[in-house]
């Protein structure tokens, strides 16, 4: 098996290990976003969202979309790969969650690259303007949906952009059989339309939940 298991320790190594470990600004909400309990466990990994952001900036990302953003984490790291007049557009249902994220996003200095919309992500999606295209998306909310956002998004990302889903490991359940759950049933769907899918190429790999990118061909 050509892979390296993961242990606490090492996991705490490789975090150790990235160019933003000792960001202020991600130390600070990572803190704010621990006190909201068991929610907190939302939250990306520190370690994939340095992936986020060295990803956006070797793609020369310069219109994202995230559909899932909570207390603004993910948002942050995207919205540094991008150039000033960059764009994010950050999608959620939650006013009180990115809330946080809006004051984070002030304090970072880009609150002029993000937009905010507020609502349901499969209608917020349908309601998006179909010239807008975008080179990068970020798929982080509602798994049993997750199916649905790939069909929605995918018209809208340019060729050769990519579509990044995260929990796509949805913490092993991904090996039920039968499925267990309506979120487990859509993470399996999604993964096997994927695999087989020539739209797009791409691959699913075992960063923190595991997270899927897709190429769009
Ligand atoms: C896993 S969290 C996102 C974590 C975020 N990416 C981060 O880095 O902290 C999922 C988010 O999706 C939002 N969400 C869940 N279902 C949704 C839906 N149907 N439409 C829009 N947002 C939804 C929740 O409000 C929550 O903030």
């Amino acid at each position: 098996m050509k892979y390296t298991r993961l242990t606490d320790d090492l996991f705490d190594y490789l975090c150790a290990n990235r160019s933003d470990a000792d960001d202020p600004v991600l130390e600070k909400l990572r803190e704010e976003t621990a006190k909201l309990g068991l929610d907190a466990i939302m939250q990306i990994s520190p370690e994939q969202g340095s992936f986020l952001t060295v990803l956006t900036k070797l793609l020369n990302v310069r219109s994202a979309i995230e559909i899932g953003t909570f207390t603004g984490y993910s948002s942050i790291c995207i919205a540094r790969g991008l150039p000033n007049d960059g764009r994010l557009i950050c999608v959620d249902a939650n006013e009180e969650w990115t809330a946080v994220a809006k004051r984070y996003w002030e304090r970072d200095g880009l609150s002029g690259r993000i937009e905010l919309r507020i609502g349901e992500a499969v209608t917020v999606l349908e309601q998006l303007d179909s010239s807008q295209t975008f080179d990068l998306a970020f798929v982080d909310a509602y798994k049993p949906d997750y199916p649905r956002y790939y069909e929605r998004l995918l018209p809208l990302v340019r060729q050769n952009g990519v579509i990044i889903f995260d929990n796509m490991l949805w913490g092993g359940s991904v090996l039920e059989t039968p499925p267990s759950e309506a979120s487990v049933e859509a993470v399996q769907t999604l993964n096997n339309t994927l695999t087989n899918d020539d739209r797009v190429e791409s691959v699913l790999l075992p960063v923190a939940d595991g997270i899927r990118l897709c190429r769009k061909r």
